[in-house]
């Protein structure tokens, strides 16, 4: 029996469930999966599988550190059958060519992209009062995601490769948020410049807690210390309960950029959205 390693990135479930629904395509074609969400657990040695599914949410137009990390990580592939899927709240433009090039470096050939939308818990989109893709992934995707699986099957059962087309870069102005993703500016920038308002901070653990990559630790009297291998996720400032975090991208310089892609994304007919507020940790649909 042909077996497949899915390796993915999910925050808030929407990879997950495009990973869930690629895996029961494949398994339905007689493949057996092994799906791994790298922030819970160390994905297998990739050597003891025949195809490589790699999957992540967008972040900021790039793939999140992580899964660069990961990929960049692995060993030859010599001819492996790898595939990509993204999930995104507005405009994913290129993000999946980079591992997907990564992939290819590394011998991988590959046999197919997904993409489907998932819900946007963007916390300065949420701030500004919209939740874009709000149902994502639809069921329609979802089952888009499973006829994938089945379609990536069939192709490494016939011994086919598929090169997908590469993706759209983005515009000037994306290209230059995009810039904020880099990994220098999460290092040398970003990561030192989170702050904890220790008026509020009850010390509750919770941002310790939800950072994906154990970024987070306490000093001595228990308030959190940032390290420098932040993803960008903002989850610590979004899930705050008490508002006490507070993140480079909280400052006026952001303020333009944020505004500007809301109203793009608001006024583009083919993204969903609906009106929200977003306090002390929680967002709700007004
Ligand atoms: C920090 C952050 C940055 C994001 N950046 C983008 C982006 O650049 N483009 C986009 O379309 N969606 C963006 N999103 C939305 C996510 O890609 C989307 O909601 C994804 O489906 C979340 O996947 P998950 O539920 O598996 O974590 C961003 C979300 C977060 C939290
Ligand atoms: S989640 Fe907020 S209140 Fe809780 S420890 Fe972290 S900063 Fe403090
Ligand atoms: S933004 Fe916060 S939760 Fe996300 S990786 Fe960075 S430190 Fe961790």
């Amino acid at each position: 029996m042909r077996n497949c390693l899915i390796v993915y990135f999910s925050q808030t479930g929407a990879t997950a469930r495009a990973s869930e629904r690629i895996a029961a395509g494949l398994c339905a074609s007689g493949f057996e999966v092994k799906a791994c969400n790298i922030k819970d657990q160390k994905p297998p040695d990739v050597r003891d599988y025949d195809v490589l599914g790699i999957g992540f949410p967008v972040y900021g137009f790039s793939p999140p550190f992580n899964v660069s990390d990961y990929v960049n990580g692995l060993p030859h592939l010599e001819g492996m059958s790898s595939f990509v899927f993204v999930t995104y709240g507005t405009y994913r433009f290129n993000a999946a060519d980079r591992i997907r090039q990564a992939l290819a470096r590394k011998g991988a050939k590959e046999v197919g992209h997904f993409h489907c939308r998932g819900a946007d818990f963007y916390l300065h989109y949420l701030k500004l009062g919209y939740l874009f893709s709000p149902d994502h992934p639809t069921a329609e995707e979802l089952t888009g995601a499973e006829t994938f699986g089945r379609e990536i099957a069939a192709r490494v059962e016939g011994g086919q490769h598929l090169r997908a087309p590469r993706e759209s870069a983005p515009s000037l102005i994306y290209r230059m948020e995009r810039l904020s993703y880099r990994r220098w500016f999460s290092t040398w920038v970003h990561s030192r410049l989170f702050k904890v308002d220790v008026q509020k901070c009850n010390v509750c653990r919770l941002c310790v807690a939800r950072c994906p990559v154990g970024n987070i630790t306490e000093n001595k009297g228990g308030y959190p210390i940032w390290g420098r291998n932040c993803l960008l996720c903002l989850t610590c400032e979004m899930e705050c309960p008490e508002e006490a975090i507070v993140s480079l991208q909280s400052s006026s310089a952001f303020r333009p950029f944020l505004k500007y892609n809301v109203r793009k994304a608001s006024q583009d007919p083919s993204i969903s959205h609906v009106r929200v507020t977003h306090r002390h940790g929680r967002t709700i649909h007004t």
